[in-house]
């Protein structure tokens, strides 16, 4: 059984084709960028009709793989922003239409987290969710994936972008933080926001800008302190959310997954509570498609089908909206 997903919805437009089999034959991307500021998103939209085209061929290409071969398409329902989501909606209907194949709506953010299943040998792990606009701390409990803790604001890697704004490094400055951060020696004490396992970085934001601004500080101590400091918060919550959950696996998920300090940041925690943590390859952290393809192959077994008029996109849609049908733990 094969699989052609469409993902759509942010910065990314994304297509990937896999197996029933779990084999990735193609996940090709093509991401809205600029030089100085964040995502406008009818700019990201435009930018998405722009390669749509150029995508959904080169997949094919890089898959080996015709029409004929695709038994069916996956694509990004939910949650994301209107304006992106609607064109891969509308692409995913049209295509859908012409190929005179079945579709299946998911749901973006559990799909990060069954990509790691299958790409890894964790079983029932708590993913930690690290994106642009989305922080949160993830966890299969009866019948759903529930939602343990979450940012009580943005996301972390749009905090990130936002430090990284204010230093004229252009977007998306996650990595770009990562690289001054390795230079940064002395940590400077920041506000530290947790409740629960539920974090903040709006305050955090606001601290930091006044420390830039004050000129007492060198920018690399500044993101190395950022860092360490958002990143405990995020450890101490998985972690938290672990000992709730008596799970004994961590994922690490999202865009900022990309982080190498976070990554070693969660294995320690990990190692100390006798758990196992996992990684995944960059190319499945950042938003892809091969996740929307291979959680619709979960789905699609389920008998879980998405009628063309149906096919509405759900830019609000939550994790635990979801009933997870393809489970049986
Ligand atoms: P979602 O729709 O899931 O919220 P998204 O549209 O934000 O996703 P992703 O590709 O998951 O897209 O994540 C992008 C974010 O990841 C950006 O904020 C970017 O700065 C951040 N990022 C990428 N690489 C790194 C890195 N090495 N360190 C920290 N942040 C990173
Ligand atoms: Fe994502």
């Amino acid at each position: 059984m094969i699989c052609l997903g469409i993902e759509s919805t942010a910065h990314t437009f994304g297509v990937g084709i896999v197996t029933d089999k779990k084999k990735v034959l193609a996940n090709v991307r093509d991401s809205y960028t600029t030089k100085t500021g964040g995502i406008i998103p009818s700019k990201a939209a435009d930018h998405h009709v722009e390669v749509f085209d150029k995508v959904v061929r080169q997949a094919l290409e890089d898959a080996k793989v015709g029409w004929d071969d695709i038994d069916f398409i996956a694509f990004s329902q939910g949650p994301g922003l209107g304006h992106t989501l609607r064109f891969g909606g509308i692409v995913s209907r049209t295509l859908a239409l012409l190929k005179k194949k079945p579709l299946v709506g998911v749901n973006h953010c559990i799909a990060h987290l069954e990509i790691g299943r299958m790409l890894t040998k964790a079983k029932d792990p708590v993913l930690l969710y690290a994106s642009g606009a989305n922080t949160q701390i993830i966890a299969y409990d009866g019948g759903k994936y529930r939602i343990f803790g979450e940012t009580l604001d943005g996301g972390i890697g749009n905090f990130l972008d936002t430090f990284a704004r204010e230093l004229g490094l252009g977007f998306p400055g996650g990595p770009k933080v990562m690289a001054l951060a390795k230079k940064g020696k002395n940590y400077i004490e920041l506000p530290y926001v947790i409740k629960g396992m539920d974090t903040s970085f709006g305050g955090i934001l606001t601290n930091v800008k006044q420390k830039l601004k004050s000129g007492k500080y060198k920018k690399e101590d500044l993101a190395f302190s950022l860092q360490e400091t958002v990143f405990a918060m995020l450890v101490e919550a998985s972690e938290r959310a672990m000992a709730h959950c008596e799970k004994d696996e961590l994922l690490l998920g999202g865009g900022v997954a990309c982080n190498t300090r976070l990554q070693e940041m969660c294995a320690i925690m990990c190692k100390e509570r006798n758990a196992k943590s996992y990684v995944l390859a960059n190319e499945f952290n950042v938003d892809n498609a091969a996740m929307i393809a291979w959680l619709g192959i979960e789905m699609y077994k389920a008998g879980i089908r998405t009628l063309l008029e149906k096919a509405i996109i759900r830019p609000y849609e939550r994790t635990d909206d979801v009933l997870v049908k393809w489970r049986n733990n």
